[in-house]
């Protein structure tokens, strides 16, 4: 792969919402944000000035939350830092074969109706951050037990030629089944079958979770700081 190809992975969020998330983006000046319920992450220019900041703080309103892990910049003083955590971005590879989505015979589409099971299971799970209108932004696949949800997975950030897949999840009493590894094989099978390249993030501390995709055929890209501020 071309470095310069990867390059719109230095920005995901920023890339998401200029292109495939526009329908789901607000916009000021610079600045871009998701829709309250969908995610909190944001994103401004490369180089943001005053101006761009306080676009950004109006978009969020006084003590809104802005999360600003896809951006080098550092928020002017008086934003509050309200978490830093280190994890690393990676891209799948290609260099291994996945099954088509159709062998997945268990898995299901999510939709709107399950979003009480899914916020239900992400809380027990902790993959990231996830909230009601999450699923809006892809595909979300799910695996149920005796009808209960006990697995899922789905695509996140759409920056041009990459989705990543993200809220991987599988309940405690349900792990070290092969679920998350189907659900991640499927997602990445969709994502080619559209000519995009799938990647994803992870907490540096989640070594099982890394373990897992560098065994599904995911490389570190770069390092990242998931991290969290607090408007004026
Ligand atoms: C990481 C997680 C999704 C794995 O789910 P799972 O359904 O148990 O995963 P799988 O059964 O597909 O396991 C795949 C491999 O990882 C291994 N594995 C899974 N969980 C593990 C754990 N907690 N510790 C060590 N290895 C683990 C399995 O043994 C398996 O190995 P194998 O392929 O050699 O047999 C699950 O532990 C989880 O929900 N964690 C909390 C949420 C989270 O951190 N998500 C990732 C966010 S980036």
């Amino acid at each position: 792969m071309r470095s310069e190809d990867a390059a719109v992975l230095d920005d995901p969020v920023g890339g998401s919402l200029r292109c495939h998330h526009t329908a789901l983006a607000r916009r000021l000046g610079r600045a871009d944000t998701y829709l309250p319920g969908v995610a909190t992450f944001c994103a401004v220019p490369r180089d943001p000035d005053a101006t761009d900041w306080a676009d950004l703080a109006r978009l969020l309103g006084r003590d809104g939350f802005a999360d600003l892990f896809s951006c080098r910049a550092t928020p002017p003083p008086d934003w509050e830092p309200v978490f830093a955590l280190d994890g690393r971005q990676m891209i799948w590879t290609g260099d291994r074969p996945v099954e088509p989505r159709a062998a997945s015979g268990d898995l299901v589409e999510l939709s709107a109706t399950d979003v009480p099971e899914m916020l239900d299971l992400a809380a027990r799970t902790q993959p990231g951050p996830f909230w009601p209108r999450t699923h809006e932004l892809g595909t979300y696949l799910g695996i149920r037990a005796g009808g209960n949800l006990v697995a899922m997975a789905g695509e996140r950030l759409r920056p041009p030629g990459w989705t990543e897949i993200s809220a991987v999840c599988t309940a405690p009493e349900a792990r070290g089944r092969g679920h998350a590894a189907r659900l991640v094989r499927a997602l990445v099978s969709g994502v080619l079958s559209r000519n995009e390249r799938p990647f994803l993030h992870v907490a540096e501390t989640n070594t099982a979770a890394i373990a897992l995709y560098d065994r599904l055929g995911f490389e570190s890209r770069t390092q990242v700081t998931f991290r969290g501020f607090r408007t004026p």
